[in-house]
C-alpha cells in the first residue's frame, strides 16, 4: 500500500532548505512578529553573545530548556550559540505570551465590557429602575441555554443598578444573590431572604420563614426605612419541586401589597415560566421574561476578540477562530465551551513549541542548523516558533471537546481510506448522493495525482470500500461487477470534513 509522505507529519517537514547561522538572526528579526516581540528579540540578538538566555524564569523552567542549553558549544559568542540563545529567548517570550492569553480566555476572568448582551442588560436594568422609582415589587425571569452570559450579565446589571441608585439619590438597595444549587433544601431560600430582612430587625419568630415573609409583606408593619430588596436567584431550576410550590410561593412574594422585593430568577429552561405561569398569571403575578439566545458564530468571534483586545499580540489565526466559533455556534452557542476549546488549542501550541526546542540539532548550527528529527531548516523552525494557534490546533481541540465516535473512527483510519472519504465528500457536493466504485476510483485517482501520491489500484480501492462499509461509514450495493457497486455515505459529510480538518492536505483538498 503506498503511503503519503508528509500527511499528518510535523509542520517542520518538507523543507529541505537550510539557512546559514549568521543569517538566522536576520531571519528572526525579519519574521512577522508583534512590536513587543520585535523589541525584545532584537535586544536578545544584540546581547546573545554574553547574557543568560533565560529572561523569565517563571514562564520557562530550566527543565524545559535543558535539551538545547545542554548542547551549547564551548565558545559562547559562536554564531551557533547566538542562534540558540535567540531561539530560547523567543521560546520564553512565546510561552509567557501564551500563558497571558490563556488567562484572558479563562471563564473566571470577568471581562471589563460585556459585548453582545447590551440589549438584555438594558431590559433587566430598566425593569429594576422602574421598580425602584415606583417603590414597587416585581419579578423577572431570565432564561437561556448554558454559557449564554446570564450570570455574567446579571453581575453587571447589579453593579450598574447600585451605581444608578447612588447617582439618583435613591435609598441603597439590599442585594441578595443566591445560587440555588448551594441551598440545602428548596425552602431555605425563604430563610435566606428573611435573614437578609432580619439582619437589621434582629427578631426571631417560631413561624416558618415563608409565613413570616408573607405576613410582613401583607401588612404595613414594616419600619418606614425598610429598604427595597433585590433578590437574584440563580440556577432557579433547582427549586423545581413536584408541585412547584416553592417557585410559586417565591414569585408570589412580589405580589403582596407591601412587598418591597424585586425578584430576578435565572434558569436554563425556556419554558420554566410557562410551566408555572398559568397559575401565577391567574393570580396577577406574571414575571417579565428576558431570553438569552445562544451566541451566533459572529458573536462568539466578537466576544473572543474583545477579551483579547488588551493583549498587544495576535495569537489566533483568524481561520482558527472562525472554525471554533462556527462549530460552537452550531452545537450550542455556549461561550464557556468556546473559551475552553480556545484554551485547549493554545495548550496544543505550547506542547508543540516545547517539543520543538527539545529536538533541535544544535551541533549542526555552524553549518546551517536543522531539526534533528524532521530535518527542518532554521527558517522553518523560526516560522514554527512564531506562536500562532493554527486551524489544525483548533480542529484537534474541537474534536477533543466534541468527541464523536464517527469523528474518532475517521481520524484513526489509514490515510488512503481517508482519501476515499475525502473524494466522496468532494464528489457528493451538490445534489449527488451516490456513485459507483468505478466513478469513485476516477475521483480518488485524481485526488491522489493532484498531490503526487501514488494511488491504489481499483481492486485495492474496492476492498478499502468494503472495510469502510464494515465500519458503518459507507454503504456498498450489490453487483456482479465490483466497479458497478453503488456507494453511498452512511455518515454526515460534515463529520468527515470536520475529522479531516486537522491535516493540511485534506484541508486544501476539501476547500
Ligand atoms: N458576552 C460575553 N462576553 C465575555 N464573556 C462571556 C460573555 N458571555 C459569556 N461569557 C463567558 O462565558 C462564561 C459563562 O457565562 P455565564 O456564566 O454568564 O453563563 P450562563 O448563561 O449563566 O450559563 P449557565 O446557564 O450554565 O449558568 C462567563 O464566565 C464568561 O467567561
Ligand atoms: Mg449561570
Amino acid at each position: 500500500m503506498p503511503t503519503i509522505s508528509g500527511l499528518g507529519s510535523s509542520p517542520f517537514a518538507g523543507r529541505g532548505k537550510t539557512v546559514r547561522a549568521e543569517n538566522a538572526v536576520e531571519i528572526q528579526s525579519d519574521a512577522p512578529s508583534t512590536p513587543r516581540k520585535r523589541i525584545l528579540r532584537s535586544n536578545a540578538v544584540q546581547q546573545a553573545g554574553h547574557i543568560s538566555p533565560n529572561p523569565s524564569p517563571n514562564s520557562c523552567s530550566p527543565m524545559k530548556l535543558k535539551s538545547p542549553r545542554g548542547r551549547l558549544t564551548d565558545s559562547p559568542s559562536s554564531p551557533a550559540n547566538k542562534v540558540i540563545l535567540v531561539i530560547l529567548f523567543n521560546f520564553c517570550i512565546d510561552m509567557e505570551q501564551l500563558s497571558m492569553v490563556k488567562e484572558a480566555m479563562h471563564v473566571s476572568m470577568a471581562p471589563s465590557t460585556i459585548v453582545c448582551r447590551e440589549y438584555e442588560q438594558k431590559r433587566i436594568l430598566e425593569f429594576c429602575k422602574q421598580c425602584v422609582k415606583q417603590e414597587k415589587a416585581g419579578s423577572l425571569y431570565v432564561c437561556g441555554c448554558p454559557g449564554t452570559g446570564k450570570s455574567l450579565s446579571m453581575e453587571k446589571v447589579k453593579d450598574n443598578l447600585t451605581h444608578w441608585t447612588k447617582e439618583e439619590r435613591f435609598p441603597p438597595l439590599d442585594v441578595l444573590t443566591i445560587n440555588c444549587t448551594s441551598l440545602t433544601s428548596t425552602s431555605e431560600i425563604f430563610s435566606k431572604i428573611l435573614g437578609n430582612n432580619q439582619a437589621r430587625k434582629k427578631t426571631s419568630s417560631p413561624t416558618s420563614p415563608l409565613k413570616h415573609l408573607q405576613r410582613s409583606y401583607s401588612q404595613k408593619l414594616q419600619s418606614p426605612d425598610m429598604k427595597m430588596m433585590l433578590v437574584i436567584a440563580d440556577e432557579l431550576d433547582y427549586l423545581i419541586t413536584r408541585d412547584q410550590a416553592v417557585l410559586h410561593d417565591l414569585f408570589m412574594l412580589t405580589t403582596y401589597p407591601f412587598s418591597r422585593c424585586i425578584l430576578i430568577g435565572i434558569a436554563n429552561a425556556i419554558d420554566l415560566a410557562d410551566r408555572f405561569l398559568p397559575k401565577l398569571q391567574s393570580l396577577n403575578c406574571k414575571p417579565m421574561v428576558v431570553t438569552f439566545r445562544a451566541y451566533s458564530k459572529d458573536q462568539i468571534i466578537m466576544i473572543i476578540q474583545q477579551r483579547l483586545r488588551v493583549l498587544p499580540y495576535r495569537v489566533f489565526q483568524p481561520q482558527a477562530l472562525e472554525l471554533c466559533a462556527r462549530k460552537v455556534a452550531a452545537a450550542s452557542g455556549d461561550m464557556r465551551k468556546a473559551l475552553c476549546v480556545c484554551r485547549s488549542a493554545i495548550e496544543m501550541l505550547e506542547a508543540e513549541l516545547r517539543d520543538s526546542t527539545y529536538g533541535l540539532d544544535l551541533p549542526s548550527v555552524e553549518g546551517g542548523f536543522s531539526d534533528k528529527r524532521t530535518g527542518a531548516s532554521c527558517e522553518t523552525w523560526i516560522k514554527q516558533a512564531n506562536s500562532i494557534v493554527r486551524v489544525d490546533h483548533m480542529a484537534l481541540a474541537l474534536s477533543k471537546a466534541y468527541r464523536s465516535p464517527t469523528v474518532e473512527i475517521i481520524q484513526s483510519l489509514p490515510q488512503h481510506q481517508q482519501i476515499i472519504l475525502c473524494s466522496i465528500v468532494k464528489l457528493f457536493r451538490g445534489a449527488k448522493k451516490d456513485t459507483t466504485v468505478g466513478e469513485l476510483n476516477k475521483f480518488y485517482t485524481d485526488v491522489c495525482k493532484s498531490t503526487l501520491i501514488p494511488p491504489a489500484g481499483i481492486m485495492e480501492l474496492s476492498s478499502m470500500c468494503r472495510v469502510l462499509a464494515d465500519q458503518g461509514l459507507l454503504k456498498l450495493g450489490q453487483s456482479r461487477e465490483d466497479k458497478l457497486r453503488r456507494v453511498t455515505l452512511k455518515v454526515d459529510e460534515a463529520d468527515i470534513s470536520f475529522a479531516l480538518q486537522g491535516v493540511r492536505f485534506f484541508r486544501n483538498c476539501l476547500q
